[in-house]
């Protein structure tokens, strides 16, 4: 156990002075091993993704409170590069922001795009998870309050379930749609724009598949949607497969 602790201990003081020995003296370009690669002051990010849940095909997967919508809510929304990478746990400035004022004037509207669908973590802690984990690599292009705002925005603009009853696309257990049908009714949400709109699927069977999410790309500040490349992340529907809304947990 002794041992353990030291060489962690031991690995953690060599990995610090590498860190220290790295940094360079006239600017603050870090160098960080790939997968983390950015330069603080430097805008890392070429779009962002906003993601869209399914949440009954989410609650088949993981335990939801019963006051989980029969509806799409928002999972995230996360910076990415051009390949479609999402960016993750950027370093938080210093001193730290502090998101408790932002979450207690927002906190209405962010409870109906962005609510908690398990009693595993609440809705703020979701919140605080999300842009700990993408919302930072957007700053400080994006502050935190541009970033829950533009959320706001864009989310509670599209009404995607109403879009979807325009289309006569309705959650059911039996009656199941083409991709086109799906992505067809999300571009009418978004005012009928020819962007790239992906979906991921769960397996139902044989063949059907269940829809789970429904990818979109915004620009850096949240303003337009935009063409993007696929994320290597999102999994599509699997050809030729029929894809069914589950209409309950
Ligand atoms: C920072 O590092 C990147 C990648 O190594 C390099 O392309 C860029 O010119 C550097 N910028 C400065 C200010 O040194
Ligand atoms: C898969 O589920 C759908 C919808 O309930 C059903 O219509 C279809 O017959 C099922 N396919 C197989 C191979 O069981």
């Amino acid at each position: 156990m002794a041992a353990i602790l030291s060489s962690v201990i031991c690995i953690f003081m060599i990995s610090s002075l590498i860190l220290l020995l790295g940094l360079p003296n006239n600017n603050n370009n870090i160098s960080i091993p790939r997968g983390h690669n950015y330069n603080i002051n430097q805008i890392n990010y070429h779009h962002m993704e906003l993601i869209l849940t399914w949440v009954p095909t989410f609650c088949k997967m993981k335990q939801c409170l019963p006051s989980a919508p029969i509806d799409f809510t928002l999972h995230g929304l996360w910076p990415a590069d051009n390949a479609g990478v999402s960016l993750t746990y950027c370093p938080p400035p210093s001193p730290p922001i502090d998101l408790t004022p932002l979450f207690n004037t927002l906190r209405a509207d962010l409870e109906l795009i962005w609510p908690t669908v398990t009693p595993f973590m609440s809705s703020q802690d979701l919140w605080e998870h999300e842009y700990k984990k993408h919302g930072l690599c957007a700053f400080p292009l994006l502050s935190a309050q541009q970033y829950f705002r533009s959320a706001i925005q864009m989310t509670g603009n599209m009404d995607l379930l109403h879009f979807f009853s325009n289309k006569n696309i309705l959650p059911s257990d039996h009656t199941a749609y083409t991709r086109t049908q799906i992505t067809g009714a999300a571009r009418e949400a978004m005012g009928n724009q020819r962007f790239d709109i992906y979906i991921s699927c769960k397996h139902f069977n044989r063949t059907h598949d269940k829809l789970y999410e429904i990818h979109l790309c915004l620009d850096q500040m949240v303003t337009n949607y935009m063409t993007c490349p696929q994320s290597p992340l999102f999994r599509g529907c699997s050809p030729g497969k029929l894809i069914l809304l589950p209409p309950s947990m």
